[in-house]
């Protein structure tokens, strides 16, 4: 890759990259702030995404108009797959909108209507290197899987655990699924990576706020090894 696009979910994961990327510039755009530099002798591209579909959409719209080759995506989410826990790790194989609901017409939980791809495929290669980068750092603690996303924060155990039997979900946020089709759109390969905060069943919010700034330094790890590799 030639130039490598990096969302973060989090401002705390952003000052991360703004202290370790050597900055050649910036520019702004519907409002985001994107940084062009180097980090390990590679070029990157670095922005915060804001919360929500729609801000990830376009924020990735814009970063892949950039001229990025590839999309990294770090941040946090709510576990799914009962056998994660707080502040493992996991690495997207597919990512999934869960809101999207068009059921009373006859369309599956999560499907887009009219459209022939609805879970957007991960790319392999990169799913591999962020796998190795979690198993050198984390050891054990990584799992690759369905990322869900939708414009809701999950809090509660019947809503997870929903997730978790209709969908087979292993984690939970509200950006992922919107890069995805976005990038796939664009035919661009993308990997999103997530430290879970939470057990998105109603203890989240407490757990959520905890564990934000461990989070912040997990993904950044893993994104500077990943670059290493890539
Ligand atoms: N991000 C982190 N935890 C989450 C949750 N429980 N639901 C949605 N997004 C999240």
């Amino acid at each position: 890759y030639s130039k490598i696009g990096i969302i973060g979910a989090m401002v705390e994961e952003i000052e991360l990259l703004h202290k370790h990327v050597e900055t050649t510039g910036t520019f702004v755009k519907a409002g985001i702030t994107y940084v062009q530099g180097t980090l390990h002798g590679r070029e990157v591209v670095f922005c915060k995404s804001g919360v929500g579909k729609v801000n990830a959409a376009v924020c990735t719209q814009l970063l892949i108009d950039a001229g990025v080759d590839c999309v990294l995506f770090t941040g946090v989410a709510g576990a799914v797959d009962p056998s994660l826990n707080i502040g493992d790790i996991v690495v997207s194989t597919t990512c999934l909108q869960h809101d999207m609901d068009c059921t009373p017409l006859g369309f599956a939980q999560g499907q887009i209507p009219f459209q022939e791809v609805s879970e957007f495929i991960a790319d392999p290669q990169l799913v591999e290197v962020a796998t190795n980068a979690c198993e050198r750092l984390f050891p054990g603690r990584s799992k690759k899987g369905k990322v869900l996303s939708g414009d809701q924060f999950i809090a509660s155990r019947e809503a997870v655990h929903k997730l978790y039997e209709d969908l087979g979900g292993a984690c939970t946020e509200m950006e992922g699924a919107a890069l995805a089709q976005v990038c796939v759109m664009n035919g661009i390969p993308f990997v999103v990576i997530r430290a879970m905060s939470d057990n998105a069943d109603g203890s989240a919010h407490v757990n959520f706020a905890e564990f934000t700034v461990e989070a912040a330094i997990h993904s950044h790890q893993i994104i500077e090894d990943m670059i290493q590799q890539l």
